[in-house]
């Protein structure tokens, strides 16, 4: 296990904390042992995490005394504003002050909803993530975003709030099912084509069988971790380099949104959003035709982005109209001139768009 365990130091302005990938979660926890015996501290946990692992989790926390546990139902509906101002009164209620702390453990939407309810309480108090999904691991649990969903929208209400630390324990993934390690895959493939060369390499190299192997997938985690913590720490509020790491997911986010966030995951979805933007990319004569078959190659060689035949281009493109980060009309993307090479906010002509996605489509 110990050849597994890597770190590295996420730092921005006003924020520094270690990210470990690999470790036995309940030796890493130690590290913050400090914060978390300040005042009971509260850990909230994913559902079905908790069935599954529940003992492993109690071995975690075995060292400590006071702690109280709230279970996060599955699935984004709960993700809400509703649920998050009942969790801020049941911390109250369970006595927890403005020197507790909070432990998310799950996937994205529990590190999301955690985060979320961690940056308001009494304030604000620091936040664990121990992130339990491939993409928890590789995205959500780190940069500092956190949300809940309102009736109007996803990720509507939320804040930057930075965690204490963020615990990798690869352990977790066993258990997840296959789908869910694509959700996180995607993420990975996407992180691989605009600037991660070590998972560019890592991935163009694994068959999908092998990478789910827990040394190859800690690797890559690592490398995953660090290109993303690189981006966020030169840009920590999106004001410009952040964007690329939206690339696929203006359509990505188009497909969820018509489906109504059924019918495709998000991976999926970003996925099928990649494939548009590639071959976008190249019909707009930014991306070479070898570099364009090298992306959808790298993308098929995981099964990702599959489209199932019941979506309509001229849908998906009025949704991408919709989408909150366009501006005055203009339908706006990140495009690839190159593997590891994007560019951001470009818009498109939505006619070359609307081709693209009508063959991808079809
Ligand atoms: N904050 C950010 O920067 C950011 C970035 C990307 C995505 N997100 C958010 O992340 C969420 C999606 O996260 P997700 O894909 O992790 O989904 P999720 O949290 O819903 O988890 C997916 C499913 O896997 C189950 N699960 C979790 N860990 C498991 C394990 N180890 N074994 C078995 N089952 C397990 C969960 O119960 C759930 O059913 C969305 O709400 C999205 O908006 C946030």
């Amino acid at each position: 296990m110990d050849g597994m365990v890597r770190r590295l130091r996420v730092s921005g302005s006003g924020f520094a904390y270690d990210a470990v990938i690999g470790a036995p979660a309940r030796e890493a926890i130690a590290e913050v042992r400090a914060l978390l015996i300040r005042d009971a501290f509260a850990v909230f946990v994913d559902e079905r995490v908790y069935s599954l692992h529940g003992e492993y989790m109690d071995g975690i926390f075995a060292g400590f005394e006071k702690y109280e546990t709230c279970l996060v139902p599955q699935g984004e509906e709960h993700k809400s504003y509703a649920r998050a101002e009942w969790a801020l009164n049941w911390m109250l209620e369970k006595g927890l002050s403005r020197r507790s702390s909070v432990v998310a453990v799950g996937g994205g939407v529990t590190g999301d909803f955690a985060g979320f309810v961690a940056a308001l309480y009494m304030r604000g108090v620091p936040v664990i993530h121990l992130p339990t999904t491939l993409l928890a691991m590789v995205d959500s649990s780190i940069g500092g975003k956190v949300a809940v969903n309102l009736a109007a929208g996803k990720n509507i209400a939320g804040a930057f709030h930075q965690p204490a630390m963020v615990i990798a324990d690869i352990h977790f993934l066993a258990t997840l099912p296959g789908r869910e390690f694509r959700n996180g895959l995607a993420e990975m493939v996407k992180h691989a084509l605009i600037g991660d060369d070590d998972s560019y390499r890592i991935l163009r190299r694994a068959s999908p069988e092998e990478i789910a192997r827990p040394e190859l997938i800690a690797e890559a985690v690592y490398h995953s971790v660090r290109f993303k913590a690189s981006i966020v720490q030169r840009d920590e509020r999106e004001g410009g380099l952040r964007s690329i790491l939206n690339f696929g997911h203006t359509v990505g986010h188009a497909i969820e949104s018509l489906c109504g966030y059924s019918g495709f995951s998000h991976g999926e979805a970003v996925a099928l959003g990649m494939r548009a933007e590639i071959e976008y990319s190249r019909r707009a004569g930014l991306l070479a035709e070898g570099d364009r078959d090298a992306a959808l190659d790298l993308i098929g060689r995981y099964d990702l982005g599959i489209p199932n035949g019941g979506l309509d281009g001229r849908r998906v493109m009025e949704h991408m109209r919709y989408d909150k980060k366009n501006r005055q009309g203009t339908i706006r993307c990140v495009l690839l001139e190159g593997i590891g090479r994007p560019v951001y906010d470009r818009t498109i002509d939505e006619g070359l768009m609307r081709q693209v996605l009508d063959e991808l489509l079809a």
